[in-house]
C-alpha cells in the first residue's frame, strides 16, 4: 500500500474531518454571494402566500425545470406543498420595497403589490423582470429547508428589465462590464 493510501485509511478510521464551521462563519461567507432576488408565490383555494428568496437555480431546459430552497417552517412552503403550484418572480431593480415586504412575516403581503393569476393559478407579480409559472415536480427534504423542484409551464418576460441583486445585507443592481 502507498503512503497516501495508508494515510487515507488512518484518516478514515478517525471518521474524516470534524465539522468546525460555525453558523456565524457560514453566514459571513454566504453574505459574499451576490444573488438575484425573487418572490415565490402560491395560492390554495382563496389563500395567498409569498416570500422573498435568493436560493433559486435553473435545473434543466429539457424539460424546463428550476429549483428553490424554502424554509419548511414558513407559510409559503406549507402552501406550495398543499397546492403543488408556485410562481417564481425574479424582481426588477425597482422592486426593493416589495422584496422587503415579502421577507417579513405578515398576514397581508399582497396588499401593496399588483398581481395577476398565472395559468397554474399562482399569483404573478406585475413588473417582475421574469415570472416562471410552475407545477411542483418534487420536494426534497434538506434539514430546515425543502428543495422544491418546479416544472415550468409558462414564462412571462418583461422587456429590458434590470434585475434586483442582494449582497452583504444590501439590495443593489448590476452594472455590466462593457468591452
Ligand atoms: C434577500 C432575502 C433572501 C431570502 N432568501 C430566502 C431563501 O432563499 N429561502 C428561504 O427559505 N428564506 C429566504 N428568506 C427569508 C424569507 O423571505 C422570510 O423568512 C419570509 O418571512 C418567509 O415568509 P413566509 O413565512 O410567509 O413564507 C430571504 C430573506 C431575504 C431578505
Amino acid at each position: 500500500m502507498s503512503a497516501s493510501g495508508e494515510y487515507l485509511m488512518f484518516y478514515r478510521s478517525f471518521g474524516g474531518p470534524k465539522m468546525t464551521v460555525s453558523i456565524d462563519c457560514f453566514k459571513r461567507g454566504m453574505r459574499q454571494l451576490a444573488s438575484g432576488v425573487s418572490v415565490v408565490t402560491s395560492r390554495f383555494e382563496d389563500n395567498l402566500a409569498g416570500m422573498t428568496v435568493t436560493a433559486v437555480a435553473s435545473l434543466s431546459a429539457e424539460p424546463p425545470k428550476l429549483l428553490v430552497c424554502l424554509n419548511r417552517a414558513g407559510q409559503t412552503f406549507d402552501m406550495v406543498r398543499q397546492s403543488r403550484i408556485m410562481c417564481v418572480n425574479i424582481l426588477s431593480a425597482e422592486q426593493t420595497e416589495l422584496a422587503a415586504a415579502f421577507a417579513r412575516s405578515s398576514e397581508n403581503k399582497f396588499a401593496g403589490c399588483d398581481w395577476d393569476i398565472a395559468k397554474t393559478g399562482a399569483p404573478i407579480i406585475r413588473e417582475a423582470a421574469v415570472s416562471f409559472d410552475c407545477r411542483i415536480d418534487n420536494i426534497i427534504d434538506a434539514g430546515t429547508h425543502g428543495i422544491v423542484i418546479g416544472e415550468i409551464l409558462d414564462i412571462i418576460i418583461a422587456e429590458e428589465a434590470n434585475c434586483l441583486v442582494y449582497k452583504n445585507g444590501q439590495y443593489g443592481t448590476l452594472m455590466m462590464k462593457t468591452g
